[in-house]
């Protein structure tokens, strides 16, 4: 099944269980590297679900255009209504509802792409299109902040612990979601193969989430990075909600 609109369901309690489960350290992963990116113009968000990393960077990036692109009009829907309550603008966001696996992402460059607990969601066969075509938007100079779940490379009782929590994780999401993945899989060398470099790594609750900084630099070869094979549908994709009535703008335009 690759139709994730069980994420609408989960929508409306998403922060709360977060918060009940987890406390503050997913955010803490999300914004770990925040003070060391380069400073970005037009930021790609993929996956961002209700909106914690997109408030964050909001205050931190005044002048910067971002573009959130999520495949729930529910989790959407909850950032718009998160951020409306805390930032009296937001004008620099353009929301797209999109499915990833079967709709474009719109051409960048973008100079800074965030995939917060979002690549954990996808197969390797998923993860083989979706990280070249991300990567196909990027501009030469461009941040990636990669934070998901993992299971730690050393420590028995680490690796013991991440496989349980995972197992319950994956089961829960596929049952309410509906994802295919059913354990996560290790991007790194998709990333390097895009042309993404590691500059940091910061782990989280013994290990179990990890938060990485990526940086391209200079140009991806090949065919760019565009995958041949993912499925495009792009008449079905919407732009939402209304942006005069929602106050939303425009998609960003690239930085020259
Ligand atoms: C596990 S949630 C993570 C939400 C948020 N980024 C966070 O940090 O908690 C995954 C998010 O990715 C979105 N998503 C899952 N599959 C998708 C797809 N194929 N295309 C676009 N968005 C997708 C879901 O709707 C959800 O908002």
């Amino acid at each position: 099944m690759t139709s994730h609109s069980g994420f609408d369901k989960l929508a409306p309690f998403y922060r709360l269980m977060e918060k009940l489960i987890a406390g503050k350290i997913l955010q803490e992963a999300r914004t770990a590297h925040t003070d060391k990116l380069q400073q970005p113009s037009n930021v790609l968000m993929l996956g961002e679900g209700p909106g914690r990393l997109l408030a964050h960077l909001l205050d931190r990036l005044p002048s910067a255009h971002f573009l959130v692109m999520d495949q729930s009009q529910g989790m959407l829907n909850q950032a718009l209504k998160c951020l409306q309550r805390t930032h009296s603008d937001c004008s620099r966001i353009t929301w797209l509802n999109r499915n990833i696996l079967t709709q474009d992402i719109p051409d960048g460059p973008y100079d800074l792409i965030t995939t917060p607990f979002f690549l954990d969601c996808f197969t390797q066969d998923q993860l083989d299109l979706i990280i070249p075509s991300i990567a196909s938007r990027s501009a030469q100079q461009c941040d990636w902040l990669l934070i998901d779940f993992q299971i730690p490379a050393t420590g028995k009782f680490r690796s013991t612990r991440a496989r349980c929590v995972h197992r319950l994780m994956y089961t829960f999401f596929r049952i309410i979601t509906g994802i295919d993945a059913d354990h996560v899989v290790e991007p790194d060398s998709l990333m390097e193969a895009a042309g993404f470099r590691r500059l940091s790594r910061l782990e989280f609750n013994t290990g179990l989430i990890r938060s990485d900084l990526w940086r391209r630099v200079g140009k991806i070869s090949g065919n760019g990075g565009r995958p041949h094979s993912i499925r495009r549908n792009e008449d079905s994709s919407k732009e939402y909600p209304d942006s005069t009535r929602a106050g939303l703008a425009k998609p960003p335009s690239p930085p020259t």
